[in-house]
Order: C-alpha cells, then structure tokens, then sequence
C-alpha cells in the first residue's frame, strides 16, 4: 500500500500524522515538507522565541525517536511541485510518491509589500516561518528604530517583543483602528492602551505609500507625508492560503483548498486540514488560521481517512501574549450586535448576537476564558447583567 503522503510539515501535519498512527493506521505514512526542519510550533516564533528566551529544541514539536518510533517518514526540504491526481502521485526534485489518500496541510503564507513599494528590500521582514525569525532577531538591538506595518497580533506581538529588546517602535495600521479584522474596539482600546503604556507609538487610518531606502531600508513614508525612519520593518499584513498545488491540479478552492464537512476535497482521494483549508459552516464556508483548529482538524480527517465518517465541528480558540498580558479568545465573534464587558480578575469581553454568547475576548482572566469557553462549546448563554456585574462568581454560571 502506497498509504498517506502528507504535503506541508506544519501543525496539521504532525498531529494528523500522529492520530492515524495512535489510530491504528498500519501503511506507510510520508510526510513532505519544504523546510529543513522537523514539524514545530509557530506561535512562540512571535514571542518568547523572538525575545531570545526559548531554544530551538523547544519549538520541536515532537522529539526525532517520536517519528522513527511512529515510522513516520519526513522529507524535509521537499517542495512538492505537482500533484498527479490520476496516477495519485506527487512529484517533486525529479521523484514521485505515490499515494492511496493524500492530506494538503500546506498552510498560509504571509502578504508581503509589493517590491515596487520597496517591500523587497534588505531589513523588512515577515513574520512566519523559523527562517523569518532567525533573520529578524539579530537586527533586534536595543538602539535600533523598528516601524511594524499592521495591527493585527503578529504586528502587535513583534512590537511587545522590540519594546521589551528596547527598541523604539512605531505600529502603523491603515485601518481606522487596530485589530479590526479579528476583535471589538473594546478589546483593541485596551491593547492599544497597553502598547502605548510600553512606549509604541501606534499610528491608525494611515496607510503607508513606500519603504525607502537603498538596498536596505532607511524610512518608511506615509499617506499623510509622513516620514518614518527606520532600521527594520516588520511587516505582519495577514497571511494567505497556501493553494496554488491545489489548484493547479484543479481541485475546488473557496477562500482556501474547499473541503466537505469531512475534510475531503472535490477528489476523493484528497484531503485538506490547517490554514489551508475551507470547510462548511453556517451555512457558508469558513477557514480558521489558529493552532487549535490545525489540530483539531487534522485528527478529524485522520480518523476520516479510516473511515470514521465524522463532521468537523470546529471549537475556536485563540491567544496572544503581549508582555505580561496574556490574551485568550474563546469563539468567534463575527455577526455580534452588542457587547458586555467585565472588570473582575482581569478583564473581558462579551460578545452577544441577541441573548446569544459567541465570543469571548479575556485578558489576563482565565476564568472568563475558561467560563466562556465552556459556556459556548455547550451552546449555552448567560444573562448579561450576570457577567458584567464583577461580584458575580463566573463558575456559577455553568
Ligand atoms: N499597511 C498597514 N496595515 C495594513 C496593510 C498595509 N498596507 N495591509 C493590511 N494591514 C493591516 C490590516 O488592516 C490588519 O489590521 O494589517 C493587519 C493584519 O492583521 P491580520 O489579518 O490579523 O494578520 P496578522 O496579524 O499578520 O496575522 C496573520 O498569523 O498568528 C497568526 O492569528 C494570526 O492568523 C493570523 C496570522
């Protein structure tokens, strides 16, 4: 048996890798990945990795006898360049593989500035990847000028990370205000508040026109003539489905690879999990971009591929560390019509369609995220006045 071929080596891949095995998938499983290194995690690369106070070690994902153990085979540094659907086999560096069920966990890959507005020169960077970071951090030197274009959490998280280095920092969001795409203007009143307490000068509804600078950046220009001089940018402008395999093999992509409640794409003999893919929901479509969601995710099409014919249900969840802030976000908040918020342990955001609870905004107060969370998995919603009075004990809510 040829077995499955997993494409990409990221979160979905490991854990959907790893459920087939605990499973009792016995074929071989081959996962592919383009970069040179085993399947770790991507969200301390924005924060205590960046700050220089986690080692690589501690990134991996799972120890290397974990996959020798498992005889789960990775390729590293194999970019897959072709899917051949009716052979059901990939190509890559002149070999094919070949497949009886193959995963895409090919991820998201950042938006980057077009080289026209200098978003190609030497010193701005993106913010992805361990070869993303590993070019940033030497550049973190506690003298140097950083200007971060977008307030969204990665921008947000690397500014913390510079402020912290003692860097000077400014945040630049052509939207009206930060966080606009994922959060209420309470929750980005208060990030806001504390970036600005920690010395980052965040400037909103501005867009940027051009990064100067020759070879390597100097300044970064704005609409309103500004001028902003810098030593590195850090450009954190959303991320984007990594589809391009897929399509090319003309598989059905709607905002990401499009998969059925099952995970299974418009071959049968294909799957997609992680970032990278669309699945139902609400009667529309939805793509996720958290761990939460690779992994869950990922082991639901694992026990799929074994025929468990299970629907994905999604339970998001989020976070974001910003200096000694801990946010954690339970749900999802698009379509909320009004917000309640509480200041008890920390503090917290409501989010409410009608009586319905759909989200939960918490900052450093794990008992509301907790709370929220469970309240919303069971499909249940408190009263607002409950959660906003502060002597309300939240676990008698449950
Ligand atoms: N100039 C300034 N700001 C911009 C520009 C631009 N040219 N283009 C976009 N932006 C702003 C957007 O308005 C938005 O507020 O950048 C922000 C990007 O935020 P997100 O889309 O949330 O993306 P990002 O912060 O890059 O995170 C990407 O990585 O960690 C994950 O959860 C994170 O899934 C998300 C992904």
């Amino acid at each position: 048996m040829a077995g499955v071929v997993i494409v990409g080596a990221g979160q979905a891949a490991a854990s959907l890798a790893a459920k087939l095995r605990i499973s009792g998938y016995d074929a071989a499983i081959t996962i592919l990945g383009e970069e040179p290194i085993a399947p770790y995690q991507r969200p301390p690369l924005s924060k205590a990795y960046l700050l220089g106070q986690m080692p690589l070690e501690r990134l991996l994902l799972r120890s290397p006898e974990f996959w020798a153990e498992q005889r789960i085979e990775l390729r590293l540094g194999a970019r897959v360049e072709a899917i051949d659907r009716a052979a059901r086999a990939v190509r890559f560096g002149g070999e094919t593989v070949p497949y009886d069920n193959l995963v895409l966990a090919t991820g998201a890959a950042p938006r980057r500035l077009s080289a026209s507005i200098g978003g190609e020169l030497s010193g701005v960077h993106v913010v992805r990847n361990l070869a993303n970071i590993d070019a940033i951090a030497p550049a973190l030197q506690h003298d140097a000028r950083l200007v971060v274009v977008g307030g969204g959490y990665i921008g947000l998280e690397a500014a913390a990370v510079a402020r912290k280095l003692g860097l000077s920092v400014v945040l630049v969001e052509a939207t009206p205000r930060i966080l606009g795409r994922v959060a209420s203007a309470e929750t980005a009143d208060a990030i806001r508040a504390l970036h600005v307490a920690h010395g980052v000068s965040i400037i909103e509804g501005v867009g940027i026109t051009r990064i100067a600078g020759q070879g390597s950046v100097h300044s970064v220009e704005l609409a309103d003539g500004r001028s902003l001089p810098a030593d590195l940018v850090i450009v954190g402008i959303g991320v984007s489905p990594e589809t391009g395999l897929a399509e090319a093999a003309g598989l059905a992509i709607d905002n990401g690879i499009a998969v059925d409640t099952r995970g299974r794409t418009s071959d049968p003999f294909i799957w997609a999990a992680g970032d990278c893919a669309s699945f139902p929901y609400a009667g529309g479509r939805l793509r996720l971009e958290s761990v939460g969601n690779a992994i869950d995710m990922a082991e639901c099409v694992a026990t799929n591929i074994l025929d468990a014919g299970r629907a994905y249900v999604p339970k998001p969840w989020f976070w974001s560390d910003q200096y000694d802030m801990k946010l954690q976000i339970a749900g999802l908040s698009a379509g909320y019509d009004h917000i309640i918020t509480r200041r008890a342990e920390g503090y917290s955001v409501w989010y409410f369609r009608g009586e319905s609870l759909l989200a939960v905004d918490a900052l450093n107060d794990a008992r509301a995220y907790m709370v929220g969370k469970r309240l919303i998995e069971s499909g249940r919603s408190p009263a607002a006045q409950a959660v906003a009075d502060p002597a309300t004990d939240l676990k008698a809510l449950l």
